[in-house]
Parts: structure tokens; C-alpha cells; sequence
């Protein structure tokens, strides 16, 4: 049956906004500007001014945000990155793109995110960075591995590609670590009309090279320093995410709202629901319930028209 309640409308999120969307769309048409461009270059300064870093490059997806920025970290084959098993396999890809080696390090129960507790005792004089997820929009345990980071010299990767918005104590998440990463794909908090990703740091250098990484390799035309990626940004999804940008705050809002009733309504059920930790305010990318008869709860689920899915 077709579901009454779907996994995610995102038809009704679209139409709201749809004549701003044609807008941006027509114009990027207009000028011919599809490959970065103008909107791209505005969108990029406001989602670093969101998320509070100095620099954002837009990506053509979450995957190749994170394939550069390990790379920008000089992390290559026969080092050791540690990140979480629980996690889309993007994170893991990013790894063994550059020749390293992922280093599982197990989750918390709670937040399901990697545990602080487990990370030092994984450092090896291999280990060049750390790169965890905040997973479902739920912030990971922030100040810990920083600390870890911190004294072992360390790097870390915010993996944010779930977290648009999320807080750690009061902090946007993705403006902690030496460079973190989103994905725009279309069903995330902020999804462009297509593919699309971020990479956000705070370091000059990076952004300098991450810009040149992303395009050939060239920051002069023609003139190529390393070997380089065609991963730039679409201008049209440059323009889409614009328009798009101005309504996350109000749409993570609404995402808490909707988490605090399915919270009321839920509590006396035997479901696990999603605990939100003390220093975090989630994001909400995904409520995720757990039941120790998941393949049953699933067919129930959707027999009575409520989308759901595994992850
Ligand atoms: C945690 C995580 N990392 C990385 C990615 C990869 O992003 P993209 O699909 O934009 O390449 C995703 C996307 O689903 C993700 O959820």
C-alpha cells in the first residue's frame, strides 16, 4: 500500500518553495553558470557564516569533501585514520580512496556515535587523523576526542553529512574540527536538487589547496600542481541550496518539534527511542527507534501505510 505516513515527504517540502527554486534555477540558466559560479560562490560564504567557520567549498558531493579532505591532511598508504564502523560507508570509502586503513573504534550505546572511551587505546604511530560522524544529526561526544586529538597531535574530521545545524553545547557542529564535511544530498536537512557536498575549515592553506583539488589540481588555468579532481559543485545546486539555506533553521526546528511528540507519544511503548545527550541538540536528520524484533515492527509498520527504513 502506498504509505499515508511517508518515509519523508519531500514533495511538500519542495512545493513551498518551489517559485523561489524556479527562480534560482532560471537565472543560473540564464548566465550559463554551471559549474560553480556566482550562486555556488554565495552559497558557500552562507553556509560558512551558518555553521561558523571561515571558508566553505562546495562539493559535488559529501563523498569527495571527504576523499579531499584527507587528502589535505597528507594522510596516504600505510597510515591509519580511526572512525566509526557504525556510519554510511562513504566515510570508510574516503579512507581507502587515499590507501589508508580504517581503524574501527566502537559507538556508544546512547548516541550510537564513537566512544570517546575506546579512541586513545587505537592510536598507533600510524594513526594520522580521526575522523568521526555525527550520526542521525545526533553531535558526537566533541571535547573528549578533541582532547585525545589535541595531545596525540592529531587531526579530526567532522563527518557531518547527517548534522546540518546540530549543536555540541551550544556550538554548530562542523565548525570544531580541522575540516568537516557534508553531504547535500537530496534527502538530508539541506538537500540540493541533484548531488552535492561541503568542505569547511578555518585554515587558509587548506582552502587554498582544497579549492585546487577539487578542480584539476589548477588554480591557474592549464597549470596543474598534483593530480586533481573534477568534484566542483553544480552552479544549479550552487543556486538551489542558496534558497534552500534560508530555511534550515525553521526546519530543524520543526524536525525537534516533531522528535519531542513522537518522545511523549512513544514513551510508553517497548521501543528504545533515540536518547538526546545532556551537551547536544540534534538535528534530527533521522528518528531512529530500536526493537528487539525490528523484521516484525518493520512489516507492521508499513502494513498500516508509516514508511520506515533500516539503517
Ligand atoms: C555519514 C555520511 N557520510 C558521508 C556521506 C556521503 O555523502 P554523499 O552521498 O553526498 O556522497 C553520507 C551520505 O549519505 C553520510 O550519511
Amino acid at each position: 500500500m502506498s504509505d499515508s505516513v511517508p518515509y519523508l515527504d519531500l514533495p511538500a517540502q519542495l512545493r513551498a518553495i518551489r517559485s523561489d527554486l524556479d527562480q534560482a534555477i532560471a537565472r543560473t540558466i540564464d548566465k550559463c553558470s554551471f559549474c560553480l559560479g556566482p550562486d555556488t560562490a554565495q552559497f558557500e560564504k552562507d553556509f560558512a557564516a551558518y555553521i561558523g567557520t571561515k571558508h566553505a567549498l562546495g562539493f559535488n558531493s559529501g563523498t569527495s569533501a571527504l576523499h579531499v579532505a584527507l587528502l589535505l591532511l597528507n594522510v596516504g598508504p600505510g597510515d591509519e585514520v580511526i572512525t566509526t564502523p557504525f556510519t554510511f560507508v562513504a566515510t570508510s570509502w574516503a579512507i581507502s580512496y587515499v590507501g589508508a586503513r580504517p581503524v574501527y573504534v566502537d559507538i556508544e550505546d546512547g548516541s550510537m556515535n564513537l566512544n570517546p572511551a575506546l579512541v586513545e587505546r587505537a592510536i598507533t604511530p600510524r594513526t594520522k587523523a580521526i575522523l568521526p560522524v555525527h550520526l542521525y544529526g545526533h553531535p558526537f561526544d566533541l571535547d573528549p576526542i578533541l582532547a585525545i586529538a589535541k595531545k596525540h597531535g592529531l587531526p579530526v574530521v567532522e563527518d557531518a553529512c547527517q548534522a546540518h545545524g546540530a549543536k555540541y553545547k551550544n556550538q554548530t557542529v562542523g565548525s570544531f574540527g580541522a575540516i568537516s564535511c557534508f553531504s547535500f544530498y537530496p534527502g538530508k536537512n539541506l538537500g540540493a536538487c541533484g548531488e552535492g557536498g561541503a568542505l569547511l575549515t578555518n585554515e587558509p592553506a587548506f582552502e587554498k589547496r582544497g579549492r585546487a583539488l577539487r578542480e584539476h589540481g589548477s588554480t591557474v588555468r592549464y597549470y596543474h600542481d598534483e593530480i586533481g579532481f573534477n568534484y566542483r559543485m553544480e552552479g544549479i545546486q550552487g543556486a538551489v541550496l542558496g534558497v534552500k539555506l534560508k530555511h534550515l533553521p525553521h526546519w530543524t526546528a520543526e524536525r525537534t518539534r516533531v522528535a519531542h511528540r513522537y518522545h511523549e507519544l512513544l514513551k510508553d511503548t517497548p521501543l528504545q527511542l533515540p536518547a538526546e545527550a545532556g551537551y547536544a541538540r540534534s538535528a534530527w536528520h533521522l528518528y531512529v527507534v530500536r526493537h528487539a524484533r525490528r523484521e516484525e515492527l518493520k512489516k507492521h509498520l508499513e502494513k498500516n501505510g508509516i514508511g520506515c527504513a533500516l539503517h
